[in-house]
């Protein structure tokens, strides 16, 4: 059998490459991890639906319209790691998060409807099918008091948006790891400062989108870089770092920004 030239193959993973390109630049494809959606109507899905979605994810689906026209989302499917107030893997949608087999049932919202979803390093599940449309009608003023109907209480949290932080694991190699910090941004800024703790001094840091005061120790300051000091409230602000060390792993343990303390997911 004569094996493929250099060239042939190269084709042909270009051509899985401008697949996978156009896959992932169009909006709202099933199994996406986020992404803007604007069609009238349409489904999302956890990433890999029906298979088991993977871990360390954070998604955030956003469903939009026009100001004036509203959007109604409910599941179909759902099939999560179960947790006590779903603190591991859930579906969030103004601010109602469900996890297990929780199904959220027609959750409303005015012009734009923001979905997160979020998987831990452990334990992975096929996800959640759901679906949206625009609506007309009087359905949206009943649901206003009563925004959600579950098909069970466990699995369930009510919270304000979380202003919390969370720090995703994407690498790992000997004596290093490499993580997205994400934080969404509690109060509108023009310039920020985020104290870091970690549990054992570290050895190196590298850091692009903001300046580490140290690269060693246990406590670094990472502040704003020139073109990114101007932060909206709730936006999502993801610091992509490596930490180096020798002996023990250090962790993240607490962190502040701008001086208040954030809460670690
Ligand atoms: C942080 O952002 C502000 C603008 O919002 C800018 O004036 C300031 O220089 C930035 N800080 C650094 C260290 O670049």
């Amino acid at each position: 059998m004569k094996r493929p030239t250099c060239g042939v193959l190269m084709g042909e993973l270009l051509k899985v490459v401008l697949l996978l390109t156009a896959v992932g630049v169009s909006p709202g494809v099933m199994g996406d991890c986020g992404g803007t959606y604007l069609d009238a109507k349409g489904t999302i899905t956890s990433p890999g639906y029906p298979n088991n979605y993977p871990m360390n994810q954070l998604c955030v689906y956003t469903i939009k319209a026009s100001p004036d026209t509203r959007i109604k989302f409910w599941c179909e499917e759902m099939k999560l790691q179960e947790s006590v107030g779903c603190t591991k893997d859930w579906l969030m949608v103004n601010g109602v998060y469900v996890c297990g087999k929780t199904k959220l049932r027609d959750v409303y919202g005015q012009g734009e409807l923001k979905v997160e979803f979020r998987s831990d390093n452990k334990i992975k599940a096929p996800g959640f099918l759901c679906h949206y449309e625009r609506v007309t009608g009087t359905d949206y003023e009943e649901q206003l008091t009563n925004t959600l109907t579950a098909s069970s209480t466990t699995g369930l949290r009510y919270d304000a948006p979380c202003e919390c932080a969370k720090v995703i694991q994407k690498n790992e190699w000997r004596g290093n790891f490499q993580s997205d910090l994400v934080i969404t941004v509690p109060k509108a800024t023009t310039s920020w400062s985020i104290c870091l703790r970690f549990s054992q001094p570290i050895s190196n840091l590298r850091v692009w989108i903001a300046n580490p005061s140290t690269t060693t120790g246990r406590t670094v300051t990472l502040t704003n870089k020139s073109y990114n000091g101007n932060q909206a409230q709730g936006s999502i602000l993801k610091i992509d770092f490596i930490v180096s060390y020798t002996g023990v792993k250090p962790a993240v343990t607490s962190l502040t920004f701008n001086g208040s303390p954030l809460c670690l997911q």
